[in-house]
């Protein structure tokens, strides 16, 4: 079975294989300019780091490798179609794409999947990938928001292009030290904030005086169901934490999202988070499932 690098004229192929995934996981399929538009982060190197591969001639299966040089880490995103499971494809890949990160100078391997996804789970394992860290995925209907007390002594205003600098400034300090995060630059943020039909005005931002203390970034999602919110980033900078502004800022976030139209409010947040969790739990998020994230040190 023939594995080659990615070109941009592949597309479609990368596009069919990874929606026959996504259709199978209930997760949203991708247009062929969303599947453009993620591959051209900036952070990634699709024609680099993008292996297909083919059966018959037909697109069996993919594997991105995400490289994360600050923190020495490559990510591996793959799937391969159900049509062609259980041939060994995706093992051929991950061993491609294992040997390619060796070749990044990458030190840990990392892969993710649901906790209830048995065959990632045994790929992983047979190839050294063992399970390191779980992240719990919690959903909230805006009806049952409970929201908190907190001093209303702050400004709230949504996001525009000028603010990248600062939003990026307080992501990397909210984040520091988090599990797997790796700073971002404003250029990153700036392509990221608009990905997936969002815009600047997604993001919340809480001002105390002069300085921007908390945000949050939103994302609207569109479902079979209707319209959903997802909140995909919230921090408080580490000076203010502690002061109700984590609640402010959710407060403010879910009101705009229901107000939106939003009829479940997503966000996926790490297990061992108990700050964040907490805040979640307290104004009404119920876990809906994990993901587990496999490692293998290189
Ligand atoms: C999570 C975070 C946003 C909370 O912000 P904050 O302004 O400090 O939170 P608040 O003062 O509003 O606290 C609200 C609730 O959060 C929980 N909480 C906040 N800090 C906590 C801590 N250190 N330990 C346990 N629970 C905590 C509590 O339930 C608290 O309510 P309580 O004071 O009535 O017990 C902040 O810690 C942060 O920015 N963390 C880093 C980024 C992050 O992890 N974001 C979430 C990713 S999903």
């Amino acid at each position: 079975m023939p594995i080659q690098p990615f070109r941009f004229s592949d597309l479609p192929a990368y596009l069919a294989i990874r929606n026959k995934d996504a259709a199978e996981a209930h997760v949203p399929l991708w247009t062929e300019a969303e599947a453009a538009e993620y591959l051209h982060q900036p952070n990634l190197h699709p024609e680099r780091d993008l292996f297909l591969a083919t059966e018959d001639g037909e697109p069996a299966g993919f594997l991105l490798v995400v490289h994360e040089s600050l923190l020495h880490h490559a990510i591996h995103e793959g799937a391969v179609a159900p049509a062609w499971r259980r041939r060994g494809i995706g093992t051929s890949l991950m061993l491609h794409a294992i040997a390619h990160s060796r070749g990044l100078l990458a030190r840990k391997v990392l892969g993710s999947g649901s906790d209830s996804d048995v065959a990632r789970r045994t790929l992983f394992a047979s190839l050294g990938l063992l399970p390191a860290h779980r992240q719990v995925h919690m959903r909230l209907e805006p009806d049952r928001f409970r929201e908190g007390r907190f001093d209303r002594s702050y400004t709230v205003r949504l996001a525009d292009a000028p603010d990248v600098r600062y939003i990026t400034r307080l992501q990397n300090r909210a984040f520091a030290g988090g599990w797997n995060y790796c700073p971002n630059t404003p250029g990153e943020l700036h392509y990221r904030m608009r990905m997936h039909g969002s815009e600047y005005s997604d993001t919340v931002l809480l001002s105390m005086g002069k300085a921007l203390v908390a945000y949050c970034w939103t994302r609207p999602r569109r479902t079979a169901h209707g319209h959903a919110g997802v909140i995909w980033m919230i921090g408080v900078d580490p000076d203010w934490h502690g002061k109700g502004l984590g609640q402010a800022i959710l407060a403010e976030s879910v009101h705009r999202l229901r107000d939106g139209g939003a009829a479940v409010i997503d966000l996926t947040v790490n297990e061992e988070n108990d700050s964040a969790l907490n805040l979640y739990r307290q104004a009404g998020f119920v876990p809906t499932g994990h993901t587990v994230w496999y490692e293998l040190a290189l």
